[in-house]
Parts: C-alpha cells; sequence; structure tokens
C-alpha cells in the first residue's frame, strides 16, 4: 500500500514546515556543481506543493533562503536568488489556477530590488486565493525574527500602548512575520543533519520533528506523504 493510502484524511496536521537541505551533498555526489543540486531541488518544492494541495493542508512553508545564506559563495547566492524568483515567477499561473495563495516570510529588504518587486508581484497575484497557503522563508532566520518582533515590542513600551505586564505568548507571537500563520505541526529536514538550524524556534515549540537522510533533490511526494503517515502514528500532548 502506498503512503499516499496510508494516510487519515480526518487526522491531518494543518501546517507543515520543512528545511530543504542537501542539494549541495547531491550534486558533489554526482560530481556536479551546487547549483545544479538547486534546479533539481525545484522539482522536489513543486511535488511537495502539488502534495500537500492534494491533500488539503492548509500551509507549507517552505526554508529557501536562510539569513546565513547570505554568506555563501557570490556566486552560488546570485544563481540561487535567481533560480529561486524565476522559479516563482514561472509558477505564478500554476499556484493562482490551483488556488494556491504565496506567502513570504524573511528580511525582505535584503533581496535585490528586482527580486524583491517580482516576489511581491506573485504575491499580490495569489493573495485572494483560499487553498493551500504556500509561505517561503526568504533571507529569513529565527532569530532576526525574535530581535525584530523585540525591537517594536519594546518600542510599544516605550511608547506607553503596552505594559511589560501585557507582554504574553499570543503578544509575542503577534509580532513575528509569521502572525497570520498557525504553528506547523509537522517539520521535515531532508539530507540528515538532526537540528534546527535557526528556523521557526518560537513556533516549533510542540511541533513533531521528522528526520531522514533522503537528499532533498530526490525527495517526492511519497516521501512527503511517508512523513505524514509516521506523524500519524506519533501521540501529540503539548506537555499535558
Ligand atoms: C539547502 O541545500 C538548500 C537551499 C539553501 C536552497 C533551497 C532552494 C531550492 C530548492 C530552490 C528552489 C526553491 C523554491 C522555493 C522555488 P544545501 O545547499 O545547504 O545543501 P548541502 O547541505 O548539501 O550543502
Amino acid at each position: 500500500m502506498s503512503f499516499k493510502e496510508q494516510l487519515d484524511l480526518i487526522n491531518l496536521p494543518q501546517h507543515v514546515a520543512i528545511i530543504m537541505d542537501g542539494n549541495g551533498r547531491w550534486a558533489k555526489e554526482r560530481g556536479y556543481d551546487r547549483i545544479y543540486g538547486h534546479q533539481h531541488g525545484v522539482t522536489s518544492v513543486r511535488e511537495c506543493t502539488e502534495a500537500a494541495a492534494e491533500i488539503g493542508l492548509k500551509y507549507l512553508t517552505l526554508y529557501a533562503f536562510s539569513t546565513e545564506n547570505w554568506n555563501r559563495d557570490q556566486k552560488e547566492v546570485e544563481a540561487l536568488m535567481e533560480l529561486l524568483i524565476d522559479t516563482i515567477e514561472r509558477e505564478t499561473p500554476t499556484l493562482d489556477k490551483n488556488n494556491i495563495r504565496l506567502k513570504a516570510i524573511g528580511d525582505l529588504s535584503r533581496l535585490p530590488q528586482g527580486a524583491y518587486e517580482k516576489l511581491k508581484r506573485c504575491i499580490e497575484h495569489t493573495k485572494t486565493n483560499t487553498g493551500l497557503c504556500l509561505v517561503l522563508a526568504l533571507s529569513y532566520s529565527s532569530r532576526w525574527e525574535i530581535c525584530n518582533a523585540l525591537r517594536h515590542i519594546a518600542q510599544e513600551v516605550k511608547d506607553g500602548k503596552l505594559s511589560t505586564d501585557e507582554i504574553t505568548d499570543e503578544i509575542i507571537s503577534n509580532h513575528l512575520t509569521t502572525n497570520e500563520i498557525p504553528d506547523p505541526d509537522l517539520m521535515i529536514r531532508t539530507s540528515g543533519e538532526i537540528r534546527i538550524s535557526n528556523f521557526l524556534l518560537w513556533q516549533l515549540a510542540y511541533t513533531e520533528l521528522y528526520f531522514t537522510s533522503t537528499h532533498w533533490p530526490d525527495f517526492r511526494k511519497e516521501n512527503f506523504f511517508e512523513a505524514i503517515v509516521e506523524f500519524q502514528k506519533r501521540e501529540r500532548r503539548f506537555g499535558k
């Protein structure tokens, strides 16, 4: 029986987040440049987006570019940025046709101007869609996001709009870039590393974590469904 057939469609996660790792290693194992791995990673992005939409998930968040990725070789950064933005632009009509809404989280002010404008256009184009919400974490890191939230909260306290006693979990969540998005139920990381790497640190507090040795460019719909089947075997207690 396929993993898709094993899914319990009543007990689906609402939000799945993915650290797409291993593009570089996948390419190296084949004797190619790292960017070749990123190019192949696009197929996996498409597969997972389709898979998520097929079973009616509400949110899929993909860690596409971290704050730390800006420190990579400039040639790789440029190629990756171009690939990301070109793919988003090219796929927007398909996203739209499938009622998928695109969203981006991260320090978008660091994106090259042209890339930023293209991204904004695609977001604008799909903003009224009501199906899957595809969230791209771009120039994102959790510590950047938390610092940013704290700066805003401190300013509100300084301006007398908020007292320190009023700072709660909810207030902090509301100041994060994910403020309109429920916390992930399941986080998948590919390629064998067992760590979170500055991704959604606050939001992953009660998330089920799933690690697989499969490199991202080899990750297909069945791998995605397998992770959800595993999620459905877990008992979530939320600390109770
Ligand atoms: C990690 O592999 C992957 C990335 C930093 C980028 C992911 C980007 C894509 C799959 C491109 C397309 C994405 C979208 C959303 C259109 P790595 O380079 O860290 O691999 P390594 O750990 O093996 O070096």
